[in-house]
């Protein structure tokens, strides 16, 4: 995959003030950066940050999306609502969602048929918990989720997809698995697209998520497989963002 993609998940945080002054300083610092680069904000701020990143080349994206087209759902937001603020992606089935929403395996399939359809680059949310871990699970668990996800697809949509392999247990915690191990999980994921599509080998980029930071980002991305990053966190300090993306334009 030759070029990477580093996504900021700025999950339940901002203001309006605490958001412009982070974009101006990722702003600030954008030359050489040499990667794709994107956020993806709580829904009131859509507007406010597709005003803030115009021109930038940075993509806006959403953390959620509904898997309905529109109606009598009440709090959901649909695809057509992001394309109305530019939003190129949207986080589809993050942990804290499957979680503490009870989004299941088939839920979060509907959402990525749904993102596609409406013209969205779904990132997709993979990933086991540490109990799971611990069980010898995770490359069960995560061929469940990534197959679930397959099985609603057509050929042709898994090349436009992104996967993002986070850990349950990583997250937020300080903790991370070894590179080694991400590469593994990276390459049976991308084994189980490539049986669906051959050309998700070179096509759909997978990213790791899960505790990145400055001091470790380099070790993930300069792995087979991984390409590039979804970042809690760190994506919330200019400075941290920044560094991030400048390991991942190398
Ligand atoms: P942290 O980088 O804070 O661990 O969060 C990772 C994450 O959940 C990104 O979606």
């Amino acid at each position: 995959m030759a070029r990477k993609l580093i996504v900021g998940n700025w999950k339940m945080n901002g203001s309006l003030a605490m958001n412009a002054e982070l974009l101006e300083g990722i702003k600030a610092g954008l030359a050489g950066v040499d990667c794709d680069l994107a956020v993806c904000v709580p829904f009131p701020y859509l507007a406010q940050c597709q005003h803030a990143l115009e021109g930038t080349g940075i993509a806006l994206g959403a953390e959620d999306v509904s898997a309905h087209a529109v109606g009598a759902y009440t709090g959901q937001v649909s695809t057509r609502m992001l394309l109305d603020f530019d939003c190129k992606y949207a986080i589809v089935g993050h942990s804290e969602r499957r979680e503490y929403c009870n989004e299941s395996d088939e839920l979060v399939a509907n959402k990525v048929q749904r993102a596609l359809a409406g013209g969205l680059t779904p990132i997709v949310c993979v990933g086991e918990s540490l109990k799971e871990k611990d069980a010898g699970l995770t490359e069960a668990v995560v061929s469940r989720q990534i197959n679930t996800v397959l099985s609603v697809l057509e050929e042709r949509e898994v090349c436009d997809i992104v996967v993002a392999y986070e850990p349950v247990w990583a997250i937020g915690t300080g903790k991370t698995p070894t590179p080694e191990m991400v590469k593994d999980v990276h390459a049976l994921m991308r084994e189980l697209m490539i049986r669906k599509n051959p050309d998700a080998a070179e096509r759909v980029r997978i990213l790791y998520g899960g505790s990145m930071k400055p001091s470790n980002a380099e070790e993930f991305l300069k792995m087979r497989d991984i390409d590039g990053g979804l970042i809690g966190g760190a994506a919330l300090k200019a400075s941290d963002f920044l560094k991030i993306a400048y390991l991942a334009s190398k």
